[in-house]
């Protein structure tokens, strides 16, 4: 008997050293399996009862049971005690500090060369036209011939580009969409179509992608005035009301007669300056009255219809408006550069 009363003594006296050092919940649980689980040594007491006196069996019984009450008390208090401070933890540790200051959302900008754009087309959809867009890998019929440009015409070498194969290609300009507008539509015809084109050129002037706004009106009686009249309300409307225009003779297939165009330079009005290179001038596009032969490969009879068509860079026309130098900023993406132009348009 006192053997057995011993043995239980220094069971708990075990237990109790042992779940004073557990300080995880699954080291106290492992002390339970070992305890009191069914190969605890507990339980291999209990199993000895067999082997002891009859009379003794009850009062050992009582002290092996007591001591399984004891041990399973000392293991809920231990469970409850790691519990708690496990939850303090958790509140120390975690506590959110509602007064800090929050973190501000960045709002983007629209990239310059967009606000230009969307300011060219408000300029021309209030003058009456509509917008009308075209592919950007173009057939050689639309971006070449329909443009007056048969194989082997030289003015297709300051364009030769981006070829997908020998009768598709990345469109160097956006005029194929002047045909694809006259096939579908009969005059007064009045759209700007704006787009990327592409070409083989790149230095801080010219990138191998670019947009364009390309512009049409057909109808009856149209002339190079109305051209010039036009391209002067525009001009005022996206520099300044002061801006000027002039025309110098030029050269495509798709026009006649053809002609480049330049507005007064809106930094120094006309002075000369760097952004102008002294000239007070800046060349901003190219332009003319329709080829007859354009109109007539669209099916409209060029005794009837005459029209005018332009083409202008959505690029230079930004690093103009924007005093910017060097054209591959607009494509660096550089947030510093890009986060000073408006959020809306
Ligand atoms: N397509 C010409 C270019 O890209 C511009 C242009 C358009 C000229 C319309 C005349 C008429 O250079």
């Amino acid at each position: 008997m006192s053997v057995i009363s011993e043995k239980i003594q220094e069971i708990l006296a075990y237990a109790k050293s042992r779940l004073e050092e557990s300080n995880e919940a699954g080291d106290v649980n492992d002390m339970r399996v070992r305890l009191l689980g069914k190969s605890g040594e507990l339980t291999s007491l209990l199993r000895g009862l067999k082997d002891i006196p009859p009379e003794e069996r009850p009062g050992v019984g009582k002290l092996v049971n007591e001591a399984r009450d004891s041990i399973a008390s000392m293991i809920e208090l231990r469970l409850a005690l790691l519990k708690r401070l496990e939850l303090e933890r958790k509140i120390r540790d975690e506590r959110i500090d509602v007064t800090l200051s929050g973190k501000g959302i960045k709002r983007g900008s629209y990239h310059p060369c967009t606000l230009v754009r969307e300011e060219i087309l408000r300029v021309f959809i209030s003058l009456g036209f509509s917008v009308e867009q075209g592919p950007e890998i173009e057939s050689d019929y639309y971006n070449f011939r329909r443009m007056n440009m048969p194989k082997d015409h030289p003015a297709r070498d300051m364009q030769d580009t981006f070829y997908i194969t020998p009768d598709v290609l990345l469109r160097t300009h956006t005029s194929p969409v002047q045909a694809r507008v006259m096939d579908k539509s009969k005059p007064p015809i009045r759209v700007v179509c704006p787009g990327k084109v592409y070409r083989p050129d790149d230095d801080a002037t010219h990138s191998p992608m670019f947009q364009q706004v390309e512009g049409l009106v057909v109808d009856k009686n149209i002339t190079l005035c109305d051209l010039k009249g036009t391209l002067e309300c525009a001009a005022k409307e996206l520099f300044d009301s002061k801006t000027k225009i002039r025309f110098r003779p030029s050269y495509f297939p798709f026009t006649e007669p053809s002609v480049e165009v330049d507005v007064t330079c809106p930094v120094c009005h006309g002075k000369g300056c760097r952004i102008c290179k002294g000239t007070g001038w800046i060349e901003v596009l190219g332009a003319g009255v329709v080829n007859p032969a354009v109109l007539r490969d669209s099916g409209i009879d060029p005794d009837i219809y005459s029209g005018f068509a332009f083409g202008m860079g959505v690029e230079r026309i930004a690093m103009i408006k924007y005093g910017i130098p060097d054209m591959r900023i607009l494509f660096e993406n550089d947030a510093r550069f890009l986060s000073g132009f408006k959020e809306e348009i």
